[in-house]
């Protein structure tokens, strides 16, 4: 890593406690180099300091560095399964089931998961989070556009969400069961007691040595039993180092 690349990590890190270090570094450093060179600066060092003082800029850059892209049913297949088989079996002996969104960028994610708890008349909460507080109030604000929701049926359209001038709207029955809170996963402690976590399309980013130990601390999070939902190119290669067993294509049982 150049001295330059690296002094930008720390300056990064003291300012917003994000790790760049453990984010795949080759990646990682072509995405800023690239909106770096665009915005005209020679060197990391006069970005940092541009960064330091423009509000603007610096929003850019956080966006450009977490890649934001989610949709409704991501991967639909996996989300029948979650809900034909893991989401009934998980509240089988229980009143009310606790779900975390880990990393859910724009809300698609934990809005599909609150679906499923509506057609499925099940009782439980989602805590939704996100490193990104600003992709957090879009969350909130829960208007989508079209191509968000390719993979939701007519039916559930009806159901669950209103359609206007700018776009679907989430209904208030939806937004009730979703909780939206800043949560950096390298950093922050993480809840317990959780029946299902749901982390998708964000452990490709980090380093071989951050994905370990965010799988101890969401094996941790795990009520025994409990289920962690990756993504398609995600798998885990080693689930029992965690305490994990395979439970089907991108599902993990905790022990
Ligand atoms: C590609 S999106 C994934 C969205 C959704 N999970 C899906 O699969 O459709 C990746 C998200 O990870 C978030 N992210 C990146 N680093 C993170 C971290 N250290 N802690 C929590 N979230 C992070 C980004 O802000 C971004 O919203």
């Amino acid at each position: 890593m150049s001295a330059d690349y690296i002094a930008f990590t720390e300056a990064v890190y003291k300012k917003t406690g994000i790790d760049l270090t453990l984010y795949k570094e080759a990646q990682m450093k072509r995405r800023l180099t690239s909106l770096r060179d665009k915005r005209g600066f020679t060197s990391f060092q006069n970005y940092f300091n541009a960064l330091r003082t423009d509000e603007q800029l610096f929003q850019e850059f956080l966006e450009r560095m977490t890649i934001n892209v989610s949709e409704f049913f991501r991967n639909r297949s996996r989300w029948d399964v979650l809900q034909k088989q893991i989401l009934p079996e998980l509240a089988a002996d229980k009143s009310r089931i606790k779900l975390w969104s880990a990393a859910c960028s724009t809300g698609e994610e934990p809005y599909s998961l609150s679906i499923l708890l509506h057609e499925l008349q099940l009782n439980g909460s989602i805590l939704a989070t996100d490193l990104d507080e600003s992709i957090l109030n879009r969350a909130r604000a829960g208007l989508y556009l079209e191509k968000s929701l390719r993979e939701v049926p007519q039916a559930l359209r009806s159901a669950h969400f209103l359609k206007t001038a700018g776009g679907w709207k989430v209904s208030e029955q939806l937004k009730k069961l979703v909780t939206f809170n800043k949560h950096n996963l390298l950093k922050d402690p993480y809840p317990k007691g959780i029946d299902l976590i749901v982390c998708r399309n964000v452990m490709i980013y980090f380093t071989e040595e951050a994905k370990a130990d965010i799988y101890n601390r969401f094996s941790d999070s795990l009520r025994p039993g409990g289920i962690l939902f990756v993504g398609s190119t995600e798998q885990i290669f080693n689930p029992h180092k965690f305490g994990l067993e395979s439970a089907g294509t991108f599902f993990y049982r905790k022990g």
